[in-house]
C-alpha cells in the first residue's frame, strides 16, 4: 500500500519529464540557431544571486507556517490556520492543555501526518515573517533586537544547521497522505547561498 503511494507520483513524474523532454527537443529543432541561451543564462544569474536563493527559501510556507504574524501556527500548502484551535501560549509551545509536543515528536510521523523535529514550537512573535517582504525579513534576521541577540555568524549557523530549519527539506507526508512541498532551492545550494551572502557582507538589496 505504502509503495504505491510513491510509485504513482514517481511514474507520473517520469511521464511528465519524458513529455517535456520530447517537447523541448522538438521546439529546439524549429528554433533558429542563435537562440537566446546567453540572455537566458544572464537572467538566471540575476535570479540566482545568493540573496535570491536564500530568500526563496525563507519566504516559503515550510518556514512561514511556523513564523506566522498571529498567535496560531499555519498548516499546509495553503497556509490555513492550524486545526484544533492550537495557540502560541506563553512560551510558544502552546497552551497548557494543548502543547505542541503532545502531538509533534522529534521526527515526522508519516502514519498520522504529524510533522516533527526537535524543539518543535512556534517562532516568537517578533520573528514573524508572514506578510513581510523578503527585504523586511532579511533586515529582521540581522537585527539583534529581533533575532535573539545573534551575531551574523550565529544567524548563519541557525540558518544552515538548526533542525527546525533543515526539517523543511524532510517535511514528511501530510494527514491526507500527500508529501509536503519542499522549498524551491535544494538544501546544499541554499546552504552555499547563505554562506556566500554572509561572506559578501550580508548585503540587502532595495527590494
Ligand atoms: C516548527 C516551527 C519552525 C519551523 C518549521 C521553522 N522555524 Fe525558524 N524558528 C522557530 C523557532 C521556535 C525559533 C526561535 C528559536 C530561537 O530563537 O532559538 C525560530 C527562529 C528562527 C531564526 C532565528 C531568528 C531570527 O529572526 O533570525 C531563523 C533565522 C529561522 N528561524 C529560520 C527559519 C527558516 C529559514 C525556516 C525554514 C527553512 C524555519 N526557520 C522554519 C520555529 C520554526
Ligand atoms: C492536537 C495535535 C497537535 C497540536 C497540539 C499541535 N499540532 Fe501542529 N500539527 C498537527 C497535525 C496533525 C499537523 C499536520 C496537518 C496536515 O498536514 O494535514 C500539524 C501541522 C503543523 C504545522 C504545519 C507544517 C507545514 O508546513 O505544513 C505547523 C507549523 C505546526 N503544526 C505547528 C505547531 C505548533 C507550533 C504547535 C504548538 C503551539 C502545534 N503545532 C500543536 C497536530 C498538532
Amino acid at each position: 500500500m505504502k509503495k504505491t503511494r510513491f510509485l504513482i507520483p514517481a511514474l507520473s513524474l517520469a511521464i511528465v519529464v519524458a513529455v517535456i523532454g520530447l517537447a523541448s527537443t522538438a521546439s529546439n529543432e524549429n528554433e533558429p540557431a542563435e537562440t537566446t541561451t546567453e540572455n537566458v543564462s544572464q537572467n538566471e544569474a540575476i535570479a540566482d544571486s545568493p540573496f535570491d536563493k536564500m530568500m526563496a527559501v525563507l519566504t516559503h510556507k515550510r518556514c512561514v507556517n511556523c513564523h506566522p504574524s498571529g498567535d496560531r501556527p499555519r498548516q499546509g500548502e495553503d497556509s490555513h490556520l492550524h486545526n484544533f484551535g492550537v495557540q502560541r501560549g506563553a512560551d510558544n509551545h502552546g497552551l497548557p492543555a494543548l502543547r505542541c509536543e503532545s502531538c509533534h515528536q522529534h521526527e515526522n510521523n508519516n502514519y498520522s501526518g504529524v510533522p516533527g523535529a526537535p524543539e518543535w514550537s512556534l517562532a516568537p512573535s517578533k520573528m514573524a515573517w508572514e506578510g513581510k517582504s523578503r527585504v523586511e525579513i532579511a533586515r529582521s534576521i540581522l537585527d539583534p533586537e529581533i533575532n535573539g541577540g545573534r551575531s551574523l555568524e550565529e544567524t548563519v549557523k541557525h540558518l544552515t544547521e538548526h533542525e527546525l530549519v533543515l526539517w523543511a527539506w524532510e517535511p514528511g507526508i501530510d494527514a491526507s497522505g500527500t508529501p509536503r512541498e519542499k522549498p524551491p532551492v535544494p538544501v546544499d545550494e541554499y546552504i552555499e547561498a547563505v554562506k556566500a551572502w554572509a561572506a559578501a557582507g550580508a548585503p540587502i538589496p532595495e527590494q
